[in-house]
């Protein structure tokens, strides 16, 4: 079984999230986690699916105009969290310390982070792929211990297959994946899971899940639709 998470980002109007919402009953299952926007949490309150965020607040709540904090998602039972992922670095300046922050927040709100990590196509054609993650993943982990670690899950995501339709060669994932996995075991004894993530679409799906030391997907545009997003749920099962 493969773990589906669905990234909706910004995505959804309500019109968009109504016709989503009409196939939920489909989506029951226990190998899937959707992140809708904020504004659509209470959508799902009724459903049976888990929910998680797309992101927190470095901020401990109060007078944080815009924010949503950790502790408000998790006051609504929110049990899983997206954090540090490249749009956030891109376009809003989350710096690793940031994310360092938000991971540690998390933790100890019992939420399970959702740790984003991965190189740009510039960084790739330099050959700096690996070096990029290490820095990545040290910053993300720094003053944790191999307990808080083995509750985190990593998603591979090569900033340029996302929302691209580019994707490594199976070859290339199970190389960068057991890279991360044997880094992370290596220098803080942890096992985590881990997941791919950059146009994971139903095209795709069956050529991926070929891979086995992968632990399931983050799937951005993909999870917006419904009919999509089921069949490869199943196909992940
Ligand atoms: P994508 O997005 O599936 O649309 O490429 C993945 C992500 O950004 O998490």
């Amino acid at each position: 079984m493969k773990l589906v998470v669905g990234n909706q980002k910004c995505y959804m109007d309500n019109a968009k999230l109504q016709e989503f919402k009409s196939g939920i009953s489909e989506l029951e299952s226990n190998n899937f986690i959707l992140c809708p926007s904020n504004v659509f949490f209470h959508e799902f309150k009724d459903a049976k699916v888990t929910l998680g965020g797309q992101n927190i607040s470095i901020c401990d709540g109060g007078a944080a105009t815009g924010e949503i904090s950790c502790e408000q998602l998790k006051s609504i039972g929110i049990s899983y969290c997206i954090v540090g992922h490249s749009e956030r670095r891109e376009m809003f300046n989350e710096s690793i310390e940031d994310t360092n922050i938000k991971v540690k927040k998390l933790l100890e709100k019992e939420i399970t982070p959702i740790l984003c990590t991965g190189e740009t196509l510039e960084e790739k054609n330099l050959g700096k792929t690996k070096d990029i993650l290490l820095d990545e993943l040290t910053g993300a982990f720094d003053d944790m211990d191999s307990d808080s670690i083995d509750k985190i899950i990593v998603a591979y995501e090569p900033i340029w297959s996302i929302g691209t339709g580019l994707i490594p060669s199976n070859d290339d994932i199970v190389e960068i994946v057991t890279y991360i996995k044997d880094f992370v075991k290596e220098k803080y004894n942890s096992d985590i899971k881990l997941l791919y993530g950059g146009s994971v679409n139903l095209k795709n799906i069956d050529e991926l899940n070929k891979i086995d030391v992968v632990d399931g997907y983050l799937i951005g545009g993909a999870s917006t639709k419904i009919n999509e997003i089921t069949e490869i749920i199943n196909k992940c099962k």
